[in-house]
């Protein structure tokens, strides 16, 4: 009988690409999402493309009555743990609402999860939790830190789960820290929306090729990189979303508790991306060179090795596809899933 999967967070970004990866392998999902950074439009092409039902909840992971109904008509093998705020820069003016979210949320999924029996869980971590990396690339064991309250969110949830996994050995956790993700589903139906004016590079380069924005600011060009720009791991989406099946599977072996780097072990710059994003568009990216943004780090990019000797997993899609589909997304719903969305 295949296995059920419950996906917090499904209709988000990536949660909706790895909910096509799950039906692909044979899953059966449901999506738990309060559609706080989404649209249930996003579950409906989900559909569309996948030729599944998504079964689909709409609440939040704080609400411990819902999650034990959930549970209860569910039979749900393992979670995949997607529901959370990102943006950091929001995190320091609402650090309350972040750590509610994000903490105390992922608390009463573990009590429900708990309450249920299900003991398996891949939980979205991030790179963020390297703060300035204390050595190029990154590996796993290097030193964690926070300069906001997004990452130390993040960092806090590590930490909470691995003192449930000490309580309890049946815990089985992967703790995937994902490097910059980008790209879409090669369909251009399904892609990153985000809500305001993006934080992120890559959607806001889509934004300025479409003509929604003018310029891309390029946060400082006096880095000691190789052209002064800041220097990320960028991995296509679709890849990430493989990572996460093979971390499915990883758990059936009662592995424990394990932090895993989700890279391409490549960085490239934003001058890199800039290029990159002009030949996949075919349009012209202006920028303007203005002062670092606080926080940032010069560099940042994976040593991708534990993933692919433990899970097998390698990420396969290069920097023409990253832009190439994100193109398309941005081309083909030139306001995010919202088609009157206007600013
Ligand atoms: P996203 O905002 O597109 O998706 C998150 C989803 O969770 C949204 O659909 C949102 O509505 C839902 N959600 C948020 N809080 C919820 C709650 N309390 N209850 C129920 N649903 C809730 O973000 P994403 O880019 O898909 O990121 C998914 C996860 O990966 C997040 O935890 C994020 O912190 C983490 N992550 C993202 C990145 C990135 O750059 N995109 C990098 C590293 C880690
Ligand atoms: C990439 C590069 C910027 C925007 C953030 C979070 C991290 C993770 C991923 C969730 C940097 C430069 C950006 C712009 C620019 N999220 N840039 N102009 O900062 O690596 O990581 O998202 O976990 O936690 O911190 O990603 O896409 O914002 O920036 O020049 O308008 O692009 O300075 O060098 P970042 P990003």
């Amino acid at each position: 009988m295949s296995q059920t999967i419950l996906v917090t967070g499904g209709a988000g970004y990536i949660g909706t690409h790895t909910c096509l990866k799950l039906f692909e392998a044979g899953y059966e999902v449901v999506v738990l999402d309060n559609f706080s950074n989404s649209s249930p439009e996003a579950l409906r092409r989900v559909e569309q493309i996948s030729g599944r039902a998504v079964v689909s909840v709409e609440g939040d992971i704080n609400d411990a009555a819902l999650l034990e109904r959930v549970f209860a008509e569910h039979t749900i093998d393992a979670v995949i743990h997607f529901a959370g705020l990102k943006a950091v820069g929001e995190s320091v003016q609402q650090p309350l609402r972040y750590y509610h979210n994000n903490v105390t949320g992922t608390l009463t999924l573990c009590s429900a999860m708990k309450r249920a029996g299900v003991r398996d869980l891949v939980f979205s971590s991030s790179a963020t939790v390297y703060g300035d990396p204390a050595s190029l690339p990154v590996r796993e064991g290097l030193p964690t830190s926070a300069t906001n309250p997004y990452g130390r969110s993040k960092l806090m949830v590590e930490e909470l789960l691995a003192d449930v996994h000490k309580a309890d050995a049946t815990w089985n956790v992967a703790l995937l820290r994902y490097f910059n993700p980008v790209g879409a589903h090669p369909s251009g139906l399904i892609g990153e929306d985000p809500r305001d004016v993006p934080n992120n590079l890559m959607p806001y380069i889509a934004q300025v090729a479409v003509g929604r924005r003018s310029h891309l600011s390029v946060f400082g060009a006096d880095y000691p990189t190789p052209d002064g720009t800041g220097v990320r791991d960028y991995i296509h989406v679709m890849d990430l979303a493989s990572g996460h099946l093979k971390a499915l599977q990883w758990l059936q072996s009662k592995p424990g508790i394990k932090a895993i780097n989700l890279g391409t072990g490549k960085g490239y710059s934003v001058l890199d991306m800039i290029k990159a994003f002009e030949k996949a568009s075919g349009k012209r990216i202006a920028y303007q060179l203005v002062e670092r943004r606080p926080g940032d780090v010069a560099s940042c990019y994976a040593d991708a090795q534990l993933a692919a000797s433990m899970l097998g997993w390698r990420a396969e899609l290069g920097l023409d596809a990253m832009c190439t589909d994100s193109w398309r997304w941005q081309v083909y719903n030139p306001n995010g899933y919202d088609t009157d969305n206007e600013e």
